[in-house]
């Protein structure tokens, strides 16, 4: 939860000095994708929702570090979330995984209610409090592996009619070559859901983390134009992507928008 007061909701106004005009945006009302969430009055979200989405090993979590500590810096209130984060089902969501034991619609069900407990319990008491909100991912990683697994992207649209539309959302592209590397690095091995291998893409893990990789990258490249997320080139040194992501969400908090 924050651990700074929350700013003042900024209202449109001019305020003048003898050497200064500031000018205080005004705040743009968020939406829903669909039908929402029952009783959200959007008017009293006065945060922002920033999302960092990327593969496994794009390098979301060191950004959202470096995010948050010049965020608070420089006094904002922040709240980090994340998928299988939810104090409802994420236990049970990581167990069910463990056992592979869901069907692909039932899974993603299970993903779904995971994160409409942290939209209600997390994300809009933070909005609501002012704060910035940041989502390492969000419904974009949640469609993708569904489409990826051949599922209907009505059904999905329909379902994720419950998620806010983010102020800003930050895609880290880094090619399937470069992420085995990092997450060899990291964790010494592959995941089996990141890598694919429920699809039957390859026998071999490492073969199949390459081709199940390169579909999602072809798909967030899809819903890219439907979203219009910004994509970000992940392979540039951990520094020069923080400095474009400061520049850019420095730009959403001063819009209003
Ligand atoms: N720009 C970069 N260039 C090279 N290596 C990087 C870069 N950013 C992060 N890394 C390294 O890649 C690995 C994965 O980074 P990180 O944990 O931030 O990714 P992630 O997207 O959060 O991964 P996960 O899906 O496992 O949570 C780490 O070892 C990290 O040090
Ligand atoms: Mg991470």
């Amino acid at each position: 939860m924050p651990r700074r007061p929350a700013r003042p909701a900024p209202r449109t106004s001019t305020r003048s000095t003898a050497s200064t005009r500031v000018v205080v945006p005004e705040i743009t009302p968020k939406t829903f994708f669909g039908h929402g969430l029952p009783g959200v009055d959007l008017e009293k979200l006065t945060g922002k929702l920033i999302v960092i989405e990327g593969a496994d090993g794009s390098g979301r979590s060191t950004q959202i570090s470096r995010l948050v500590e010049w965020l608070e810096g420089t006094g904002h209130a922040t709240l980090q979330v994340g998928l299988k984060r939810s104090t409802l089902v994420s236990e049970q969501l990581e167990q069910a995984q463990q056992g592979n034991i869901l069907s692909r619609t039932t899974l993603s069900l299970f993903y779904a209610t995971d994160f409409a407990d942290q939209l209600e319990h997390a994300m809009l008491p933070a909005l609501r409090a002012g704060a910035v909100v940041l989502a390492d991912r969000y419904i974009y990683t949640l469609m993708a592996r569904d489409l990826v697994r051949g599922m209907d992207e009505r059904w999905l649209r329909n379902l994720y009619g419950i998620a806010l539309v983010p102020d800003a959302v930050f895609y880290l592209e880094v090619s399937p070559e470069q992420l085995v590397q990092r997450v060899f690095a990291k964790n010494q091995s592959l995941d089996f859901w990141e890598s694919g291998m429920d699809l039957g893409l390859s026998r071999d893990m490492f073969d199949s983390f390459l081709k199940y990789q390169a579909a999602m990258r072809e798909t967030f490249r899809r819903l890219q134009s439907t979203y219009r997320f910004r994509i970000i080139d992940g392979e540039r040194s951990t520094a020069s992507i923080n400095e474009e992501l400061k520049t850019r969400i420095g730009v959403v908090l001063a819009s209003g928008r």
